[in-house]
């Protein structure tokens, strides 16, 4: 019997990198789970990949910046297992990153989308699971931030501004429901590899590893081992925070390719 038996569990954008790896932790560790991400994503292949493993799962085609579709999604999770005690609210709108930009260049309508996916739609997601967790006797919401939401970025602007707009919800929620018994925490990750990050160029990919205190980079597990510990009832008293996941960047006083 794994820690999170009898527990439901909705990943968003769990069909994405971090979001499937935190699935199939999630299910390891005994959740059922609900496969939350837009259609293109197929979320129901991994749920059938999860359940023909032998474990619970559900994929639901979402899209979290639709009001009605997040109703749909949570009224499904409850349909199915009946309950749900906790959102890892994960999905957001990487796909902008390209065409963010410079605050002077960055273009309305990617700021605007990036706000109601990543902002939007994380507080819709938090917005129709509270009543349902509640009362089921509590939950646990884990955001996925980003280190992006405490240092600026000279480049990307909508990114970063959105993912501390997350924090602050995560603190909000904390403090209007956590006598109600919900939990709410960020986690905020440094560079995480999986198949779409690691075609990132090998330079960038150098250049954060030479500048982390870990011999190595983050995976998905790195993020999904979390999450299910903030699930657990072990972290009944942690809440509020934001935790960062990114091997000690920014630990370092200089960076390791200074030259004096
Ligand atoms: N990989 C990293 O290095 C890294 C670092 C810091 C933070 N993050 C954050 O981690 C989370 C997961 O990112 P990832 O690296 O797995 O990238 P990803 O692109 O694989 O995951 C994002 C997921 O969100 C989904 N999504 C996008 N718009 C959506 C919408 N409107 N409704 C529902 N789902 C939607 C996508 O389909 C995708 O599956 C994101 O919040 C990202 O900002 C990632």
């Amino acid at each position: 019997m794994g820690p999170l038996e009898g527990k439901v569990a909705i990943v968003t954008g769990g069909a994405g990198g971090i979001g499937s790896g935190t699935c199939r932790l999630l299910a390891g560790q005994g959740a059922s789970v609900v496969v939350a991400d837009i259609p293109d994503t197929k979320p129901s292949q991994l749920a059938e990949e999860l359940v023909a493993s032998g474990h619970q799962a559900l994929g639901v085609e979402v899209d979290i910046s639709d009001e009605a579709q997040v109703e749909a999604m949570i009224r499904a999770a409850v349909h199915a297992f009946g309950r749900i005690d906790g959102l890892h609210a994960n999905a957001a709108a990487t796909y902008l990153v390209q065409n963010d930009g410079l605050l002077s260049d960055v273009s309305r309508a990617v700021f605007e989308e990036a706000f109601q996916v990543n902002v939007l739609g994380t507080w819709l997601c938090c917005k129709h699971v509270i009543p349902v967790m509640i009362d089921g006797g509590g939950g646990s919401i884990v955001a996925t931030s980003s280190i992006a939401a405490t240092h600026a970025d000279v480049e990307r602007t909508s990114y970063g501004v959105t993912k501390a707009a997350i924090a602050q919800l995560m603190r909000t929620v904390a403090a209007q429901f956590g006598k109600q018994g919900i939990r709410a925490n960020t986690i905020l990750p440094g560079l995480i590899i999986h198949p779409a990050t690691a075609l990132l160029p090998d330079e960038y990919k150098q250049l954060i590893l030479d500048n982390v205190a870990t011999p190595r980079l983050g995976t998905p597990e790195s993020i999904g081992s979390l999450v299910a510990y903030l699930f657990s009832d072990d972290a009944r008293f942690l809440q509020g925070q934001e935790i960062r996941v990114d091997g000690g960047q920014y630990v370092l006083t200089t960076p390791r390719d200074a030259s004096y």
